[in-house]
C-alpha cells in the first residue's frame, strides 16, 4: 500500500524530471511503509536526510535545465526551492536538538503537501519552455 500514487497529471512529460519526481514520491512511500510498521521514529532521520539530499540534487538539475533555456520565471522558481530547503534544514535542526517534536505523520504530510503543490503549481509552468 502506498501513501501517494503517481498519477498521469503529475507528469511534466520531461522524462528526467518525471523520473526524479517519481523517486521523491518513492521516498515518501518508503517513509509511509515504516510508519505503518511502527518503525518511523527511529528511521525517520535517515529517510528525511535522503529526501533532503535527493531534493537538493533534483533542484540543482532542474535549475540548470531552466537556466539553459533562459526561463523567465527562474528567479521565483529558485526562490521556492531555497525556501523549501531552508524549511527542511530548519526541521532537521529542530529534530536533532529536540526543540520541537515533529511526528513522522506530520513530517510526511509537510513533505507531500509541498511536493505536490510545487509540481502542480510551479513546475508545470516551465513545461512549454523545456519541450
Ligand atoms: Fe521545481
Amino acid at each position: 500500500m502506498s501513501f501517494i500514487d503517481w498519477k498521469v497529471e503529475y507528469e511534466t512529460g520531461i522524462e528526467e524530471i518525471d523520473n526524479d519526481h517519481r523517486k521523491l514520491f518513492g521516498i515518501l512511500n518508503d517513509f509511509y511503509k515504516l510508519l505503518l510498521e511502527g518503525k518511523a521514529q527511529s528511521a525517520s532521520m535517515e529517510l528525511f536526510d535522503e529526501m533532503v539530499n535527493y531534493a537538493q540534487y533534483h533542484f540543482k538539475k532542474e535549475e540548470s535545465f531552466l537556466a539553459n533555456v533562459n526561463y523567465p520565471l527562474l528567479e521565483e522558481h529558485i526562490e521556492q526551492h531555497r525556501t523549501f530547503e531552508a524549511k527542511l534544514l530548519d526541521i532537521k535542526s529542530n529534530l536533532i536538538s529536540g526543540v520541537i517534536e515533529v511526528s513522522p505523520t506530520e513530517l510526511l504530510s509537510i513533505l507531500t503537501d509541498w511536493l505536490l503543490t510545487h509540481i502542480m503549481g510551479t513546475d508545470m509552468l516551465y513545461v512549454p519552455y523545456l519541450k
